[in-house]
């Protein structure tokens, strides 16, 4: 939920702040802005749509300046527009933020209105009016700050200039993530890595409550006292061509194919063929080597993670033998659910900054509860607070619709359920042999799976006028329905809903019309011939079936329906091919559409707002 930027060094600070805003655009896209200081004068550019409204605007004349910040805008309170477009300016300063100060109604009452009238109805822009009237009394900077960030109620990430001070830029968090970066003379700080990848991999995350100066050459930190801490600094494993499209149209597509790489890179190191091992050092803290008495065992999460939670329950039933509660995080931390010391509390976010989930880990935390994560952003807010993060290796993930991290978060849950099931000795040495060969295939498999692409291609031009769709499987393949109707919905636009095939003559069949597309998964399994019956039902009633079956399936052939077939595979990895086709099926079907597939109309990759 909107990316901010900030760049302080010799070089012409413009150029990077978009390089960076283009790299956060998939944390929000309704409007975006900059401004830099140059010889003591600000410059500042604001536009209401894309990105490239605000290069437009800005045209040929790059504006001067080696101090700069920059925003692109998820909207909160008040609608995209170019006056509720950042930075907010006031006098001598001007603000980036990304969070919602929730008490902005009433500290707009402590403003000294003559010269100070809002022009914006945004939120964020009382902290630059009440910034400069703070700095106007105090005169040093760093203590104005200090007095403004004691008003705040809510969550933020602010990134402050003092335009009198063109050496200095000011940071402060609570809650909404801020990353900085460290180049040679010269320093980033912005909402996420990929913003400055291309520059530098040695980064440090800020804390809740803490502040960082940042010059050319250093960065001084402080904490809610307003010592001076220090913090160390780490290097990334990522590489900046990581969060480039190499080749592709979209991020989205890229993110498909790349995940034979990313589920390699998701083993390594946990696998031990030699020594027939499921290994995660990680957790050994926790566990050491036993499965240690839990009372009770949630999963919670969010979205497209809250599907891979609930493929990871069958996963922990049938391999672990280990009961499971899954919950989506915005109604677990409400719930009032039963957490004391002997809860184990899984949580899964690709970004690890989702603000639902990362509440949960507060409040399990609270309760005494172990927390494992299994996430993808290294050392981000819910790693940082969990005992143990189980990470998923797939490399920066940028499209807004999760593919690369889905899979690789089932193939963790999955080694996780071994790993379980081998402590408590609910599978043996040959259950756990053949799982490790299957897993070590996997990647190999996907390879060729993705190479059939095409065939998708057809299918969805078949089906691409549809105004309905309905995505129907049994047992581990139901949340994968899910998670393929929700691909669907949020970047085609397309009205889709995945159902328990079970349930479908419980309601929904009511709505099948004559040729309303249903994708029925039906792979090789125990309820494979249950959902034989499911798909004559629908077709019953009119309904065009793209069927995903297992290769060598001869019934699925001469009905004339769509059929593409995914090899005969392990029950649990099943779930991991089938999600290829759901994944390119949401993609062509968009694409075709012609619907903007890396940054679709309301939605944000990250959710770190309630
Ligand atoms: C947003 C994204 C989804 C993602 C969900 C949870 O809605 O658009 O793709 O699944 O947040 O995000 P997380 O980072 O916690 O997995």
């Amino acid at each position: 939920m909107c990316g901010i930027i900030g760049y302080i060094g010799k070089r012409e600070a413009a150029p990077l702040l978009l390089e960076g805003l283009k790299r956060l655009e998939y944390r929000g896209y309704d409007s975006a802005g900059m401004a830099l200081v140059h010889q003591g004068k600000l410059t500042a550019f604001r536009s209401e749509g894309k990105l490239s409204k605000l290069e437009n605007k800005i045209g040929a004349k790059t504006p001067q300046g080696t101090i700069g910040i920059g925003h692109t805008r998820w909207a909160t309170h008040g609608k995209p527009s170019e006056k509720n477009a950042h930075p907010h300016i006031s006098k001598r300063v001007a603000i980036v933020h990304n969070g919602i100060i929730e008490n902005y109604l009433e500290l707009k009452k402590l403003l000294p209105h003559k010269g100070r009238e809002l022009k914006s109805e945004t939120d964020s822009e009382i902290v630059c009016h009440l910034m400069d009237a703070y700095v106007a009394k105090e005169e040093n900077f760093l203590l104005a700050l200090d007095q403004v960030l004691k008003c705040l109620e809510g969550t933020y990430a602010l990134v402050i200039m003092d335009l009198k001070d063109p050496k200095h830029l000011y940071v402060a968090k609570k809650a909404s993530p801020i990353v900085i970066g460290f180049g040679k003379h010269e320093c980033f700080v912005a909402s996420d890595i990929p913003a400055f990848l291309a520059h530098t991999n040695q980064i440090t995350f800020l804390e809740n409550d803490e502040i960082a100066v940042l010059s050319e050459e250093s960065v001084d930190f402080y904490s809610k006292e307003l010592k001076k801490i220090e913090k160390p600094i780490k290097e990334i494993a990522w590489t900046a061509d990581m969060a480039e499209k190499g080749g592709y149209k979209h991020f989205m597509l890229k993110e498909i194919m790349e995940q034979p790489t990313a589920i390699r890179d998701t083993l390594l190191g946990r696998i031990n063929k030699n020594k027939n091992q499921i290994h995660f050092p990680e957790i050994e803290k926790i566990f050491k080597g036993r499965f240690p008495n839990f009372n009770r065992f949630y999963m919670v999460a969010c979205g497209t993670s809250w599907h891979a939670a609930l493929a990871g329950r069958y996963y922990m039933e049938a391999i672990a033998k280990i009961p499971v509660s899954v919950d989506t995080a915005s109604e677990f931390r409400y719930r009032e659910p039963f957490i004391d010391k002997k809860t184990l509390l899984l949580v899964i976010s690709q970004s690890g900054e989702t603000a639902d989930t990362l509440a949960c880990v507060a409040m399990a935390r609270e309760h005494g509860a172990k927390v494992i994560s299994i996430c993808n952003v290294i050392d981000s807010s819910i790693p940082r607070l969990s005992h143990a993060t189980l990470y998923t290796n797939a490399g920066p993930e940028i499209g807004v619709a999760s593919t690369k991290a889905f899979t690789t978060q089932l193939a963790v849950l999955l080694m996780l359920a071994l790993s379980f099931g081998a402590r408590k000795k609910s599978i043996d040495q040959r259950y756990l042999k053949k799982a490790i060969d299957g897993l070590s295939k996997l990647p190999r498999v996907m390879e060729n799976l993705l190479k059939e692409k095409e065939k998708i291609l057809k299918i969805a031009q078949k089906f691409v006028n549809s105004r309905d769709f309905y995505f129907i499987a049994r047992g581990i393949h139901f949340p994968i329905a899910l998670e393929g109707a929700l691909k669907l919905k949020e970047i085609s636009y397309v009205h889709a809903e995945g159902y328990a095939a079970g349930e479908m003559k419980h309601g929904p069949i009511a709505l099948l019309e004559h040729n309303t597309p249903v994708v029925a998964l039906a792979p090789k399994d125990r309820v494979c011939e249950k959902m034989i019956s499911n798909i004559q039902e629908v077709k019953a009633r009119g309904a065009s079936v793209f069927i995903v079956a297992s290769e060598g399936d001869k019934r699925f052939e001469k009905q004339n329906d769509e059929v593409f077939y995914v090899p005969d595979s392990l029950w649990y990895l099943t779930p991991l091919l089938i999600s290829l086709p759901l994944q390119l099926l949401a993609y062509f079907v968009a694409d075709l559409r012609g619907a903007e597939v890396d940054q679709p109309r309301n939605l944000a990759k990250s959710v770190t707002v309630e």
